[in-house]
């Protein structure tokens, strides 16, 4: 893909699941690929993202090893299945700090180093489009979108992109541990009919972070099988048609 050859490209979370397959993916299409996590295994370099200090470190590290960065993925993210009535304040707070914190202060130390043409993309989540039941979580999806479109806004006069991906029900180590009514529900609502693989929201993460994506900023992009495509009408048509037994 135009311009990610060469490029430094950190991405938090990528010890597993998507994270894992971005960072892959990346360095395939020649990127010099920082993959960081907060349980680091193989290659991946420890980075906690709701630790300012070790922000701190890694943008120091950059600025020394590489005279920059030119991507962010801020992909690290936890849930917490807790319904409005029983959620804690406590772990509300823990969710919000990864979820949105965590790209928060990644922004803030790596964007006083990226180039024009540089690329920030966020890991949202359908929930961040709909009323998904467990609060914590949706709500700092729904506050990743706010901070999305306010650095869009603020990083857009210096040339630096910042766009969202929302993805839908994917298999990974966070939904393998979801009831199977979960994803059964969700694959009743999803147009396509399925889940989806770590290999299918990658590309469009690469796309937005190479220059082919260059007039695109503060965009939210679905990769959900048209999960927040029907808004809830999947259910009435699903229904109309099998009551007209077709
Ligand atoms: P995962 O649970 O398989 O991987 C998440 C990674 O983030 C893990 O390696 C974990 O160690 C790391 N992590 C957790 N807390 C961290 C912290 N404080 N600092 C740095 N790293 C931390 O999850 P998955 O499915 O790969 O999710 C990636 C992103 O996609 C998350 O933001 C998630 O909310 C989002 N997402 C996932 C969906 C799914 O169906 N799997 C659907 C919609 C959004």
């Amino acid at each position: 893909m135009r311009g990610l050859e060469g490029r430094v490209v950190v991405v938090t979370g990528a010890a597993r699941g998507q994270g894992a397959a971005e960072a892959d993916a990346l360095a395939r299409a020649g990127a010099r690929v920082i993959a960081t996590d907060a349980r680091p295994r193989g290659d991946c370099r420890r980075l906690d993202v709701t630790s300012d200090q070790e922000w701190a470190e890694l943008a120091a590290e950059l600025e020394e090893s590489y005279g920059g960065v030119h991507g962010l993925v801020n992909n690290a993210g936890i849930t917490w299945r807790a319904r409005v009535g029983d959620v804690r304040p406590e772990d509300l707070a823990r969710v919000h700090a990864v979820n949105v914190t965590g790209p928060l202060l990644g922004i803030q130390h790596l964007a006083p180093l990226m180039p024009p043409g540089s690329s920030i993309v966020n890991v949202g989540s359908t929930a961040a489009l709909t009323g998904h039941y467990p609060v914590a979580y949706t709500s700092s999806k729904w506050a990743l979108r706010g901070l999305s479109k306010a650095a869009a806004t603020e990083l857009g006069p210096r040339g630096i992109r910042v766009n969202t991906v929302h993805p839908g029900f994917i298999e990974t180590e966070m939904t393998a541990s979801a009831a199977p009514a979960f994803r059964e529900a969700n694959i009743r609502e999803t147009p396509l009919g399925r889940t989806g693989s770590v290999a299918e929201v990658a590309p469009l993460v690469l796309f937005l972070l190479s220059d082919e994506a260059s007039f695109i900023t503060g965009a939210e992009i679905p990769v959900d099988g048209g999960l927040t495509a029907h808004g809830g009408a999947k259910s009435l048509s699903d229904a109309l048609r099998s009551e007209a037994g077709r």
